[in-house]
C-alpha cells in the first residue's frame, strides 16, 4: 500500500508560530497590553465562535460580507456559527448585554484571533490577531482625541519615531453633510443610503481603474450634470489635509486636539471612509511612511466613532469608538524599521543544569526542581550530545547561568554555577549558592 505523506504545511493563509516567532508575537501583545493599560484599558475576550446573525444583522451588504469573507458553517445543532472576522460586533454585544450595570465610560481592550476568507498577500492573511481599544459611552470629541493618541502612543512605545507613520483623519458625518449640501446646490436631495453608496465607493476607489471610479459615481449621483460639480467639489476636498480652518465641526476639533498634545504626523483625508458600515463620526488609519514620507503598503490600524452598532440588541444605544490593529503588519513595520529587540528570541531560560551523561539524569532534574521552587527559570538538557555542545547551545539560547553535574557532583552534592556573561563561577551545596543566582 502506498500511501501519500500528509503535507506539514500549514493551512492556507494562517501561520505556524515556532518558538521564535512566539517570541516575537508576545513582544508585540506584551507591548500592545502594556499601553493601553498605562491609558486606563481594561482587556476583555470572549469566544471565536458567534451566532452568524450578529454579523448579518444589517442587511443585504453584510449578507454578502457574511457569505463571502468570513468562515461560516451549520453545527449539529442546526445553527450557523462565524469564527470572528472583527472584534466590534462582540464586543458590542457584550457592553450591550451589561449596558445597565457598566459605569461608562468604559475602556475596554482586547488580542483576539480574527479570521477572513480573503485572498492572502502581504499584509493580509486569514488569521490574524489583533489589538482592539474601544471607549464606550463618551461621546465628547475627547474622546476621539484620546483613542487615536492611544494609537499613536502604541507606536511609539515600540521605539517608532513620528516620521515613520502618519495618521489620516476624516469625519463621516461631516463628509455625509458636505455632500448633502452639495446635494442641495444642484437641487438633488441625497438620500442617507445615497452617501453611503458614495462612502462605499471611495473605500474602494483604490482599488478600481478610475473610469470604473467615474462610472459608478456617475450611476450612483444619478446626472452627469450633478456629477461633474460633485468631481468638482470633491477634488477641492480632497485637497484640503491640515486641520487649520476656522471651522467647528468634530473633525477640526479632533486634529486640534491631536496638535494640542503634541502629535503632528496627522493628516486629513477625505477619501478615509473604512469599509464597515456601522462608523458614523470620526474615522481614521494608520499608514507606515518610508524615509521619503510615501506611504508604504496597507494600513497598519483603523477605527472610528459608532453610534449605533449596540441599538441592534434593543436597549438604549451606547456610542463606542475604538480602532483594530494587526499583527501581520505591526511585525512587518518593526522588521522594517528595525525596531525588534536584539534579545528577543530569548527563551527566557535562567539556569541550565547539564548532566554529563544519562546517569546524572535524575540527579540534574532534582537540582533543577530546587532551584524552580526557589523561584528562577530552569531547564534540563538531557539530550545524548557531549556536554560542550550542550554548553554551547545553552549559551546561544541566552542563558544566564549552567550548571554541569558529573559523577562528582552527585557523590559531594558540591557543585559549580556559572555565570555566561561573566565567566565567574561559584562552587559549593545548592542552597549556598542560591545568591548568586539573583545577579541577573
Ligand atoms: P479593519 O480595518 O478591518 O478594522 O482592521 C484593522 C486592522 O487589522 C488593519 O488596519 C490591519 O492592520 C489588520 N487587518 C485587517 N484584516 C487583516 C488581514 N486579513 N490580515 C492581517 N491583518 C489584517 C476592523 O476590524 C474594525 N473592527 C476595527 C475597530 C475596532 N473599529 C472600531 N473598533
Amino acid at each position: 500500500m502506498n500511501k501519500k505523506a500528509l503535507s506539514t504545511d500549514s493551512y492556507k493563509g494562517v501561520r505556524d508560530f515556532y518558538p521564535e516567532d512566539m517570541a516575537v508575537q508576545r513582544y508585540i501583545f506584551d507591548t500592545w497590553s502594556k499601553t493601553a493599560e498605562s491609558f486606563g484599558f481594561q482587556r476583555y475576550d470572549a469566544s471565536i465562535l458567534e451566532p452568524s446573525d450578529l454579523y448579518r444583522a444589517k442587511g443585504a451588504e453584510n449578507e454578502e460580507m457574511v457569505n463571502e469573507q468570513t468562515y461560516t458553517f451549520t453545527d449539529r445543532g442546526e445553527r450557523e456559527v462565524t469564527l470572528r472576522p472583527e472584534m466590534t460586533p462582540t464586543v458590542a454585544r457584550l457592553i450591550a448585554r451589561k449596558a445597565q450595570a457598566l459605569s461608562f465610560p468604559v475602556r475596554w481592550y482586547s488580542i483576539p484571533n480574527l479570521f477572513r476568507y480573503e485572498r492572502p498577500q502581504k499584509g493580509r492573511l486569514r488569521e490574524h490577531w489583533q489589538l482592539n481599544c474601544d471607549l464606550f459611552g463618551a461621546t465628547h470629541y475627547s474622546a476621539d482625541v484620546e483613542i487615536i493618541a492611544l494609537a499613536h502612543q502604541l507606536l511609539l512605545d515600540f521605539g517608532a519615531t513620528p516620521d515613520m507613520f502618519e495618521i489620516r483623519i476624516n469625519s463621516r458625518k461631516v463628509f455625509v453633510d458636505f455632500l448633502k449640501s452639495v446635494g442641495d446646490s444642484v437641487g438633488l436631495e441625497l438620500s442617507e443610503e445615497t452617501c453611503l453608496d458614495i462612502l462605499r465607493l471611495r473605500d474602494r476607489q483604490d482599488k478600481m481603474q478610475p473610469e470604473e471610479y467615474v462610472k459608478q459615481l456617475e450611476k450612483v449621483i444619478g446626472s452627469q450634470e450633478a456629477y461633474q460639480i460633485f468631481a468638482e467639489q470633491l477634488h477641492q476636498r480632497d485637497n484640503v489635509t491640515t486641520f487649520d480652518s476656522d471651522g467647528l465641526d468634530d473633525l477640526e476639533l479632533v486634529g486640534k486636539g491631536l496638535l494640542a498634545l503634541g502629535i503632528t504626523n496627522i493628516k486629513r483625508d477625505s477619501k478615509i471612509s473604512r469599509g464597515f458600515d456601522y462608523y458614523t463620526g470620526i474615522v481614521f488609519e494608520i499608514f507606515e511612511l518610508d524615509e521619503h514620507k510615501k506611504y508604504t503598503g496597507r494600513a497598519m490600524l483603523g477605527g472610528g466613532r459608532y453610534d449605533n452598532l449596540t441599538a441592534m440588541f434593543g436597549g438604549t444605544p451606547v456610542s463606542g469608538i475604538g480602532f483594530g490593529m494587526g499583527d501581520v503588519t505591526m511585525r512587518d513595520f518593526l522588521e522594517e524599521h528595525k525596531l525588534l529587540p536584539e534579545n528577543i528570541k530569548s527563551t527566557g531560560t535562567h539556569v541550565t543544569v547539564i548532566p554529563q551523561t544519562a546517569e546524572e539524569n535524575l540527579a540534574a532534574q532534582s537540582i533543577a526542581h530546587r532551584i524552580r521552587q526557589a523561584g528562577f527559570s530552569v531547564s534540563t538538557d538531557i539530550g545524548t550530545r557531549k556536554v560542550q555542545k550542550k554548553f554551547t547551545d545553552a549559551k546561544d539560547k541566552s542563558t544566564k547561568f549552567s550548571i554541569i553535574i558529573g559523577a562528582d557532583e552527585v557523590k559531594t552534592g558540591s557543585i559549580t554555577i556559572k555565570n555566561l556573561s561573566s565567566n565567574q563561577e561559584e562552587t559549593g551545596q545548592l542552597a549556598e549558592l542560591m545568591n548568586f543566582l539573583s545577579v541577573a
